[in-house]
Parts: C-alpha cells; sequence; structure tokens
C-alpha cells in the first residue's frame, strides 16, 4: 500500500525528533495530501497548528499520544481521547470545534455509508497548556472505531475548526442526536456553519479486532463430534452466540 510505505518513510524521519510539538502543520499538510485526505475529502488544508490526541488505555491505563499516520487498535480507542493544540493561541476568547469521523465506512473500498461521524463537539477553549476543553454537550457522542470484520485498516481523521460566531445557534439543526452518523459530509458542514478549512488535524488507522473466532467453532463442532458433556456443549455454543452478538455490534459501528 503507497500510504504504508509513506508512513514508514515520515516515521522514520521523524524517529530523530524526541516530540510530537517537533511536528510542525507543514509536515501535517504533507501527510494529509500523500494518504489521500486532501482534496478527496477536505478540499483545502493548510493547518496554522498542530493538533495532540491523546488516549489512555482502558485496561493499561497507559497513555497513547496518537502519532500522524499510526496503527492503534480498537482496544487503545475505547475512551474518549483529549485533546491538545499548539501553539496556544493569544486569542483566548477563540473557541474551536472538534470533527472525529471514518471516511473508510465501511471498508475503504467501500464507502457508501462514509464519512462514519464518531465525534462533533464545538465550544473548546484551549487553556494556557494547550489542552481543549469544552463545558457544552456534543453534537455528536463519541463513539470508538468499529471497523467490520474483514475490512482492512480504516482512517480515522480529527479535523479542528475555528468556531464561527453564530456556531452555536444553527449547529443543532444540521447535526443532533437523531442525525444518522453515516453518510455524514465534513465539507458540506463547514460550509453550512462558515467554518472554512480545518486549522488542524491528524489521523491514524484501525483494523477489526482479530477476534478467535476459528478456536471457539473448531471446540463447539469437536465436543459434538466426540459426544463430549453437554454442559461443555453448552458452554460452547453460548461462548459462540456471545461473539457472535459482540461481532455484530461492532460491525454496526466502523
Ligand atoms: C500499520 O499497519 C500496516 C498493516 O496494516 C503496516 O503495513 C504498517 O507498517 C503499520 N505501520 C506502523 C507505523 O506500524
Ligand atoms: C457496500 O457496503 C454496503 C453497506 O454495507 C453494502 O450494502 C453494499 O452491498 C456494498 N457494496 C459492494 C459493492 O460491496
Ligand atoms: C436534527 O437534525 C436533523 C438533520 O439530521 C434536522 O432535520 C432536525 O430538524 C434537527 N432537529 C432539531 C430539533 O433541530
Ligand atoms: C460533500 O459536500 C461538498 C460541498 O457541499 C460537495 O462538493 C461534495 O460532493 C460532497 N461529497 C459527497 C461525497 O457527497
Ligand atoms: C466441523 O468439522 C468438520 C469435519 O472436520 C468440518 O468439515 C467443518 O467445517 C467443521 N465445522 C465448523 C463449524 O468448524
Amino acid at each position: 500500500m503507497q500510504t504504508s510505505l509513506f508512513f514508514s518513510l515520515l516515521l522514520s524521519l521523524l524517529a530523530s525528533e524526541s516530540t510530537l510539538a517537533a511536528i510542525s502543520s507543514s509536515d501535517v499538510a504533507t501527510a494529509f495530501s500523500q494518504a489521500g485526505i486532501v482534496p478527496s475529502i477536505i478540499p483545502i488544508f493548510q493547518p496554522s497548528a498542530v493538533i495532540d490526541v491523546v488516549y489512555t488505555d482502558p485496561t493499561t491505563q497507559k497513555v497513547i499520544d496518537v502519532t500522524l499516520g499510526t496503527n492503534l487498535t480498537v482496544q487503545q480507542t475505547q475512551n474518549m481521547p483529549k485533546f491538545l493544540l499548539t501553539p496556544v493561541s493569544s486569542t483566548t476568547s477563540q473557541e474551536y470545534v472538534i470533527a472525529l469521523f471514518d471516511p473508510d465506512a465501511p471498508t475503504p473500498q467501500n464507502t457508501s455509508l462514509a464519512q462514519f461521524r464518531h465525534y462533533l463537539a464545538g465550544g473548546y477553549q484551549q487553556g494556557g497548556d494547550g489542552a481543549l476543553t469544552n463545558g457544552t454537550p456534543a453534537l455528536t457522542e463519541y463513539v470508538p472505531p468499529g471497523p467490520p470484520a474483514g475490512s482492512d485498516p480504516h482512517r480515522y481523521l480529527v479535523l479542528v475548526f475555528a468556531q464561527s460566531s453564530d456556531f452555536d445557534t444553527k449547529a443543532s439543526s444540521i447535526v443532533n442526536a437523531s442525525t444518522p452518523r453515516t453518510n455524514f459530509n465534513i465539507t458540506a458542514f463547514s460550509h453550512q456553519l462558515g467554518l472554512g478549512a480545518p486549522i488542524a488535524g491528524s489521523f491514524w488507522f484501525t483494523g477489526p479486532e482479530v477476534a478467535s473466532l476459528p478456536s471457539v467453532s473448531t471446540s463447539a463442532n469437536s465436543s459434538t463430534a466426540t459426544g463430549a458433556p453437554s454442559g461443555a456443549g453448552a458452554a460452547a455454543r453460548f461462548n459462540f452466540g456471545a461473539l457472535l452478538s459482540a461481532l455484530l455490534a461492532i460491525g454496526t459501528l466502523f
């Protein structure tokens, strides 16, 4: 895959840098073009700031700083991420809109449901440490990536926009809790609300969880074939059902 090759090169270039802050907004612009995000998903991208997306692994509590174009697991992206914007703006009253979406739903080869909106919220303000926080409800609450089984990894994009003055009064009539997450169009949304081009962005890849489906079905099969105690067979069938439901639940997301 061309984009993977590009990111291997980019990452080796960046490996010598010790902090994320060393990534410039022009590095991000280059990466977005090389990954085919500009101009096919967003027509114009001339970022003036760098967005740092930070996840916390729900099991290990390990902090995961999302480097541009990296691979994350479904597990690593379970919790709502934190956002940091650098540099710290001198305009302290400026508010920001953050969108997180998947342009590869249900698969990178078949984007009939894209864009899938994972998170959308305005009212973000930047603290002195660069952290973006908001006190208003999200237009779309966070759901983690859930690419369907068999799919190639999806791209997950985070874009930051300078919030327009009439955003608060208009946004919820365009996107609210009853607006389908599928077939979102970030460009149309930004036009409708006068947001202009994004001022910062990041992205990563997440592929489907590799489920232990073959080993479960084998044990169900062999227990039937060998006439194992019904308890074991029932347990195997139960696990199989639970796994299927889990996969189906994941399949409805992206
Ligand atoms: C991400 O995963 C792809 C396979 O899906 C692999 O080719 C690539 O090297 C990985 N990139 C990194 C930075 O680990
Ligand atoms: C593309 O995905 C949609 C939604 O899952 C599905 O209904 C459709 O059949 C798929 N199209 C192709 C060509 O696979
Ligand atoms: C919610 O959004 C939909 C568009 O998805 C819009 O038609 C509807 O009017 C909005 N609801 C409210 C209460 O604004
Ligand atoms: C998204 O919206 C833009 C601007 O309205 C439009 O040019 C573009 O064709 C739309 N994309 C899709 C996939 O509908
Ligand atoms: C069950 O075992 C048979 C014979 O080994 C095999 O052909 C079949 O595919 C297995 N079924 C499942 C669901 O694993």
